[in-house]
């Protein structure tokens, strides 16, 4: 049985204001025991959300880690920095890091072993944009994704992670993937992993990012192979980011 997980992705959003809001609003609501909720908040806010939250069920997480543990990097945040701040996953290989900041899968895969070796859940995120789509390559490119990162770890390492799949296409563009193409994808990747290991597919947590609001979220849900959200936009409003994670319940 998979715990479903509902992570909002803040981005380059929000303000300390908005945490102390989503501490005091998760603080006194009780969310559905079998879902899983994080937040995954810009690093300045690391240590802040992590005190808002920590009597709620929220998990703490960050968008990126640096690929290196330590040294002369400036700007970079390693993952032994983000645990010690509080977060507990991180995101890797997010769409907007693979197209605005070089990130391609070589670099993605270092990032998602600096998250294993720092104790973190590397959340992976997948996605094919719309002209891979109309290419009817959509498949191709999303399980290349995939198999870069997991040829390259061993079965306990491949156990740890989440997988996020995130068309690009729909991603703060209001346009959402229908629940059939998203379970279509799901279904894909889901059967990638089974040639790894039947009980890892089985186990591993599939997202779906891409447009998510508590109107759709539901449906999304509702398919076989989807067991949570990586929601953007709508995780910066505490009632809209709340609904969705009580449909995950
Ligand atoms: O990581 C979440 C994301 O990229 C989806 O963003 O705003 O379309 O929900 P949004």
């Amino acid at each position: 049985m998979r715990m479903p997980l509902i992570a909002g992705n803040w981005k380059m959003n929000g303000s300390l204001s908005l945490v102390e809001e989503f501490g005091r609003a998760f603080a006194g609501i009780s969310l559905p025991v079998n879902v899983e909720v994080a937040l995954m908040v810009p690093f300045p806010f690391l240590g802040a959300a992590g005190q808002a939250l920590g009597e709620t069920a929220v998990t703490v997480g960050a968008q990126t880690l640096s690929d290196r543990p330590s040294g002369a990097f400036t700007g970079e945040v390693s993952g032994a920095m983000l645990r010690e701040c509080g977060a507990r996953l991180v995101l890797v290989g997010h769409s907007e890091r693979r197209a605005l900041f070089g990130e391609d899968d070589a670099a993605v895969l270092a990032r998602v072993q600096a998250a294993l070796h720092a104790g973190l859940t590397p959340v992976l995120c997948v996605g094919e944009t719309l002209e891979e789509r109309e290419a009817e390559r959509t498949e191709a490119v999303v399980l290349g994704q995939v198999e870069a990162v997991f040829d390259a770890l061993d079965a306990a390492e491949r156990a740890r992670l989440v997988v996020a799949y995130e068309p690009v296409w729909a991603i703060g563009t209001g346009r959402t993937a229908s629940p059939e193409q998203a379970q279509a994808v799901h279904a894909a990747i889901r059967s990638c992993l089974a040639r790894y290991d039947a009980g890892l597919a089985g186990g591993m947590r599939l997202l779906y990012g891409g447009s998510m609001k508590a109107d759709n979220a539901a449906e999304l849900l509702a398919q076989p192979d989807i067991d949570g959200g990586l929601v953007g936009g709508a995780s910066l409003k505490v009632d809209d980011f709340l609904a969705i994670c009580q449909s995950a319940g």
